[in-house]
């Protein structure tokens, strides 16, 4: 019997948090759809679909449900960067979501806060085996590549010191969060929240309701506080799609 065919459906945001991937497929072929490039191809003998969604949730929604329906991709990750929330969550640690939610849908009193309208659920779950194996693939990064990958002045810059993998829960929404108190008020609204972006709780919805196994692996950029504007141009040019590269090449069984 022949194995079931993987194709892994691998979205970013921006091409600072996927390039270097792209450049490094197998016979790369490129289809444009809805303005956005599709490139397909190897990497490490896994075949993928890279695509770059841009920001926001209508945006990466529609990327996600594009690679499902006219790619027939298997999988789908997205990769990129994320604010974080939880005071244990450093800039330059990685977070692999465990579930998504939408911090922005608030149709009560129609329905509860943060539920999707008549779906009954606030909270994405991502797929267990997938998100296991980018928990290990983002360790081996830590452990094995991350001196060599991120030099002495980024280390410095950034205060990279002893970073950590998480996995919890992510949330998005079409805002970027950038002050003390927008980062608390999440932090109570939502108690476990880790970190905060813009696109993957839109993914994870598109991916349920198309019943296709999904996860989000996401590099910490800032604090989500004044700050942020500043931390999160620095990090995505000079540091990001490093990350991206290697958990990716470890995720594949590269080393
Ligand atoms: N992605 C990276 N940092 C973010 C932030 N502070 N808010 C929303 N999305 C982000």
């Amino acid at each position: 019997m022949s194995e079931p065919r993987l194709v892994i459906g691998l979205i970013s945001a921006l091409h600072q948090e996927q390039s270097g991937l792209i450049e490094h497929m197998n016979a790369a072929q490129t289809t444009t759809c809805g303005m956005r490039n599709y490139v397909k191809g190897r990497l490490w003998d896994t075949d993928f679909i890279c695509v770059l969604s841009r920001l926001g949730k209508v945006a990466a929604a529609a990327t996600a449900a594009t690679l499902i329906e006219r790619f027939n991709v298997t999988h789908v990750i997205f990769t990129g960067v994320a604010g974080g929330i939880d005071s244990n969550v450093k800039v330059g640690d990685i977070v692999v979501a465990d579930s998504l939610i939408q911090h922005d849908m608030n149709a009560s009193p129609l329905f509860p806060r943060f539920e999707v309208p008549l779906s009954g659920l606030s909270r994405y779950p991502t797929d267990k085996f997938l998100t296991d194996q980018l928990v290990k693939a983002a360790e081996e990064f830590f452990q094995h590549d991350f001196k060599n990958q991120i030099d002495t002045a980024d280390r410095s810059l950034f205060k990279l010191e002893a970073p950590r993998v998480h996995s919890g829960l992510i949330a998005s929404g079409d805002e970027f969060i950038h002050s003390e108190k927008r980062r608390t008020d999440l932090k109570q609204a939502l108690p476990n929240l880790l970190a905060v972006e813009m696109e993957g709780a839109a993914v994870a919805q598109v991916c349920f309701e198309f019943g296709v196994p999904f996860s989000v692996i996401r590099t910490i950029s800032d604090a989500a506080n004044e700050n942020s504007p500043t931390d999160f141009v620095q990090f995505i040019e000079r540091v990001a799609a490093r990350y991206a590269f290697s958990t990716v090449k470890r995720l594949c069984g590269g080393n």
